[in-house]
């Protein structure tokens, strides 16, 4: 299906026509009918037989993405609908495979799309041509060189913001296999009074704008520039900016451009040297100086710019400011001298500006070709691709049109030479009759202007070259004469009077009537722009700059090399490029690509008829169609011919078996078209008339409908039979899938049943067996049993037997034995009777003793004193004997316990002794003391820094060191002192300063006096006249009672031998100085909790409650 979407023709879908040749009628409106109708559908390209007419849409289409590259690579011209990449891919494909040099002539006006169309050409053979590492450098190269030229020699103008300002023609090479090898770039007539002058809304060359907005602060300041256009004289101000152009981008693109096509950094930097020359030329103003021999002169206003131009490309200041002041003309070796005036100073430097930049333009194209030169000396094909400026009508034509207008006519001279050379030559080839064409031959008019002779160029020429006062007007006058009667030639003051009353042709002017139009020329300027004269001054000025680039732009410069000849005009120099140009073109195959600009705003979708005609005229677009249809309007091969139209006859369809020519015979024939309308050539069919193509295309068109109803038809059929025979097959299929499937349900529900029935025989036969089988096993086990009870039942019989026998027999023995006793103490009795009865309690009573002995061994309680334990008695008699057993036991168990004692511990046993013996049972304070063991010293007096004087002052062992309270005989009140008791005395002590109160020597003690209560009140009692008696006795409270009044007796008694009285009692006397005042204790309340509270109740009592 989708083949059939496939153009195979440009016939296909056609909008309009897509051959200009195919137009019927052919006219000029209908052409621009054509035209319009395309361009209104996007269809910016029409074909006038192999040439292209291109109208620019002034915005981007997308028709030139790599995909299309891809459709239209090597397909046929005819077979898509038109366009360039058709014409590029034809040119590419026959230079590589036919090895013809092509050549691709772009024109059109000013904004036509000349530039860009060749840009696209470039750019399409890029993409087809070979590829690989080294090919793509060159590629690279050859299209980085664009956008070089495109800064130095475009410029924003009222037709085009990117016009090219001069003419380029470069040749691509390739080797044999169509791979680029290099190229040659030619370029013509720039437009250099553009560099000093630019009309209303123009601008000058984009490099100088590109230069100021893109290039850095440092790189400015080196080439001495300011980034403010409105500096410099040169650069018009009213159009500075472009819409939609960014010069920084450009210039760093331009840069990057540069670098890859191969500037070395140094001729970078020196051209950009020459550009801010120029730039700053401009700048430079004279003033009008009057000497006295009366010539004028000039002088530079300021010289601070010419200052900086001279640092800049190395030029001594002074002879650049002669140059500027003089000029020097030599003839015959005679040297003349004269000053120039301020307009002759202007002059010389906007020629000397305009000369450096057309120079410096000229080197780029050189050092680019040096870049992009192939590298090869083998023989290479070219395809040259021209990109000249069209046919230009200005209100106002000068010198430049008339150049350009004159290689426009020689490319239509070339043209028509060629295309009809073609058209001959195909005719030849095939074998057609040639019959006479009618055109026009504009080679009447290149005669006009560059015959050697008589024409225009030559006349110019001859004027600039003659001696004595030469104008404009005195060239004109010349062309009055020579060429006055040349037909195509008009003028005012010609001698024809043809134009003596044409009012709309000045006197100054004259007419020429080319192939395109008249245009009219102004003659003003004529001379001086043919001339091109630069004062020699200046150039040997250049020569002599400090600046390789300067100096090689003005060889002339070098007196040395002194030439007195004139140099050649620009007119020979232009028609001798063109003549060269011509001579290369006539070699090489020509692809014409026309290019029209449908309106003058630069806006899209807008179709100016008026403008587009007027083109269509100068481009000689009809003149081409008419040249083109002059035999026959179309041709095509017999194969594409008979694929095309097979259709319309039976006998060609669907195949012709024979030749195709005979077949497009046979289907020709069959149509019935009449035979002038067509030839048969040796490989084409020529169609005299497109009235008969078209009639052949809606014949084809209609049988196309009618066979697309029958393959629709037949498709129909087709599908639903294969549908049908599908779904048959499928039924077919699905029914065996089915039953297969059905079949094997079937089968697995038997094979399911058959193992179910199987397995419940098996398993009745197995129950069957397992019955039988634990039958059998239970007969055995029965048969076993009744056999072991049998045994056990005879085995008991015997048993029972054996018994009654064994206890017979035991009997019998008894009762022998009984009967042998009986008779034996029936024997004896008289002997037994008299000792066996004390002898029998002894041995028994001494058995029993034994055995109690030996039982008590295991019984014994454990070693503890305090163990309460003793096993019980066993027998009634031992009583006595078990209870002191019992006392010995714990007597020994005491001692070995006191045995382990050491004499320290024995020591304070001792002491506990004593205190019981003391205190037991007459004290009540005594019990709680027994668990606490005496420790004396309970205040350390040794270690207490505080007691140091006492410690100094007792100087025996203490034995005692407490605080005691010492109640006071007035009130019973307490007051805390130190007790202390050593081996000969009893100390009291201060115990806030350590003083000894008291010391009583052991001797003086008489008596110690206490309560039988829980208190630890105790009075000492001192001997009746003794020196401590004197205050009394001492009546003392301790914790500690029972400990201090053990140890008190204790060492009383090993000191004076003699035993302390301790006298316990409820009520004692103590003697208080001289009175005796009674002690008593009573039992008392608890109020004071668990302390006993003293008060004196009067003169003789004390009373103390004890809680
Ligand atoms: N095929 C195209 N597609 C889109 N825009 C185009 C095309 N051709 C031309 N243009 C637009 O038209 C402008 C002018 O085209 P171009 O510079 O090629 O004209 P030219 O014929 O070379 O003019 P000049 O003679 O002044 O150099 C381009 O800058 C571009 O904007
Ligand atoms: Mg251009």
């Amino acid at each position: 299906m989708a083949k059939m979407e496939v153009k195979t023709s440009l016939l296909d879908d056609m909008i309009g026509v897509g051959d200009m040749v195919l137009l019927e009628p052919l006219d000029e409106d209908s052409f621009i009918d054509n035209l319009k109708k395309r361009f209104d559908h996007n269809e910016v390209y029409t074909y006038i037989g192999s040439v292209v007419i291109s109208i620019n849409p002034y915005r981007s289409l997308p028709i030139y993405t790599p995909e299309k590259v891809e459709e239209y690579r090597n397909r046929n011209f005819y077979e898509l609908s038109p366009h360039i990449f058709a014409l590029s891919d034809e040119a590419y494909r026959s230079l590589r495979d036919q090895d013809k040099d092509q050549c691709i002539l772009i024109t059109g006006e000013s904004g036509a799309g000349k530039t860009e169309a060749s840009k696209l050409v470039m750019s399409y053979v890029a993409a087809v041509c070979g590829k690989g590492a080294e090919v793509n450098q060159v590629k690279e190269q050859l299209l980085q060189s664009n956008p070089v030229l495109e800064a130095f020699g475009n410029a924003k103008t009222v037709r085009n913001d990117n016009s090219s300002r001069f003419g380029k023609y470069m040749d691509i090479e390739f080797d044999f296999k169509g791979d680029p090898l290099g190229g040659v770039i030619s370029n013509y007539l720039l437009e250099k009074s553009r560099v000093v002058k630019q009309p209303r809304g123009e601008r000058n060359f984009h490099i100088f704008y590109q230069i100021l907005s893109g290039a850095s602060e440092d790189f400015l300041c080196k080439l001495k520039l300011e980034q403010d256009f409105s500096r410099y004289n040169y650069l018009g101000l009213d159009s500075a900016k472009v819409n939609g152009v960014d010069d920084a981008a450009n210039f760093r693109t331009v840069r990057n451009a540069m670098q890859i096509v191969g500037f070395m950094d140094h001729e970078t930097q020196s051209v950009f040297e020459v550009v801010a020359a120029v730039l700053k030329l401009g700048n430079i103003e004279f003033k009008p100086e009057s000497r006295v021999n009366g010539l004028d002169e000039s002088k530079i206003k300021d010289k601070n710019e010419l200052k900086e131009i001279c640092e800049l490309t190395g030029i001594d200041q002074s002879v650049l400011e002669r140059a500027f002041s003089f000029r020097t003309v030599e003839a015959k070796q005679e040297k003349v001298s004269t000053t120039l005036n301020v307009a002759q100073a202007y002059y010389a430097r906007d020629a000397l500006a305009k000369n450096l930049y057309s120079r410096l333009f000229s080197w780029l194209v050189t050092r680019i070709n040096e870049s992009i030169k192939a590298q090869t000396k083998v023989r290479k094909k070219v395809m040259g691709v021209l990109d000249i400026y069209g046919f230009e009508i200005f209100e106002d034509n000068s010198f430049e049109q008339f150049i350009i207008n004159y290689c426009n006519e020689k490319l239509q001279q070339i043209f028509i030479e060629l295309t009809l050379k073609e058209e001959q030559e195909e005719y030849i080839r095939e074998g057609i009759e040639w019959t006479h064409i009618e055109y026009f031959n504009n080679a009447i008019i290149c005669d006009l202007i560059e015959n050697n002779q008589t024409g225009i160029l030559a006349m110019l020429d001859e004027e600039c070259l003659r001696p004595g006062t030469v104008t404009d007007d005195t060239f004109l006058e010349k062309l009055n004469q020579v060429c006055a009667t040349h037909q195509h030639f008009e003028s005012r003051m010609s001698k024809c009077s043809r134009f003596l009353n044409d009012t709309t042709l000045p006197h100054s002017c004259f007419r020429i009537q080319h192939y395109a139009g008249k245009v009219m020329y102004q003659v003003e300027g004529f001379v001086d722009k043919n001339n091109d004269l630069l004062y020699r001054d200046l150039s040997q000025a250049m020569w002599k700059a400090n600046h390789s680039l300067i100096k090689a732009l003005f060889p002339e410069g070098n007196p040395a090399k002194i030439n007195l000849k004139r140099p050649p005009t620009a007119g020979s120099q232009f028609k001798a490029s063109v003549a060269t140009l011509m001579k290369n073109l006539q070699t090489k195959n020509p692809n014409y690509i026309r290019c029209i600009k449908p309106n003058d705003k630069k806006a899209a979708h807008i179709f100016n008829d008026a403008l587009v005609c007027h083109q269509i005229r100068y481009l000689g677009l009809l003149e081409n169609v008419r040249v083109r249809r002059a035999g026959y309007a179309f041709r095509q091969a017999y194969e594409p011919c008979l694929e095309r139209y097979k259709m319309l006859c039976k006998q060609t369809w669907p195949h012709w078996r024979g030749p195709a020519r005979s077949g497009v015979e046979v289907l020709f024939n069959e149509l019935e078209i009449p035979e002038e309308e067509f030839s048969f050539g040796r490989s084409k069919i020529f169609i005299r008339n497109p009235r008969t193509l078209f009639k052949l295309e809606d014949l084809r068109k209609q049988r196309l409908e009618d066979l697309a109803t029958l393959i629709e038809k037949i498709y129909r059929g087709w599908k639903c039979r294969t549908r049908f025979l599908l779904m048959k097959k499928s039924q077919v299929v699905i029914a065996s899938w089915y039953r297969r499937y059905a079949q094997q349900k079937k089968y697995q529900k038997i094979k399911s049943s058959a193992i179910i029935v199987q397995s419940y025989i098996r398993g009745w036969k197995a129950r069957k067996l397992l019955r039988e089988l634990k039958h059998q096993r239970r007969c055995n086990e029965a048969a076993t049993i009744i056999a072991a009870y049998w045994h056990g039942t005879q085995a008991r019989r015997e048993l029972k037997r054996l018994k009654e026998e064994a206890r017979r027999k035991h009997a019998v023995a008894v009762i022998w034995a009984y009967w042998l006793g009986l008779k034996v103490r029936r024997e004896y009795r008289k002997f037994f009777r008299a000792n066996a009865g004390r002898k029998i309690y002894e041995f028994t009573l001494q058995r029993l003793m034994q055995k109690y002995f030996l039982e008590m061994k295991n019984k014994m309680p454990s070693l503890s004193p305090i163990d309460k334990n003793w096993p019980a008695r066993p027998y009634l008699f031992l009583d006595s004997t078990h209870k002191e057993l019992k006392r010995i036991f714990h007597l020994w168990r005491c001692k070995k316990y006191r045995d382990q004692f050491t004499d320290q511990q024995k020591l304070i046993y001792e002491e506990k002794l004593e205190a019981s013996e003391l205190f037991k049972d007459k004290k009540a304070l005594y019990p709680a003391s027994v668990g606490q063991p005496f420790q004396g010293a309970y205040l350390e007096i040794s270690k207490n820094p505080k007691y140091k004087k006492l410690k100094d002052a007792v100087d025996e062992k203490i034995i005692i060191a407490e605080v005691v309270s010492k109640i006071n005989r007035a009130n019973g009140k307490a007051t805390s002192r130190i007790f202390l008791l050593t081996k000969n005395n009893v100390l009291l002590v201060d115990q806030k300063s350590g003083n000894i109160k008291s010391e009583v020597p052991l001797g003086d003690v008489t008596k110690v006096s206490m309560s039988s209560q829980n208190d630890g009140f105790f009075a000492v009692h001192l001997k009746e006249g003794s020196g401590a008696a004197g205050k009394g006795d001492f009546l003392l409270s301790s914790d500690h009672l029972i400990e201090m009044a053990t140890k008190l007796y204790r060492t009383t008694l090993s000191q004076t031998k003699q035993k302390l009285n301790i006298e316990i009692s409820d009520e004692f006397l103590v003697q208080f100085k001289r009175d005796k005042v009674c002690v008593k204790f009573i039992q008392g309340s608890q109020k004071n909790g668990n302390i006993p509270t003293c008060k004196r109740k009067n003169n003789r009592l004390l009373e103390v409650a004890v809680p």
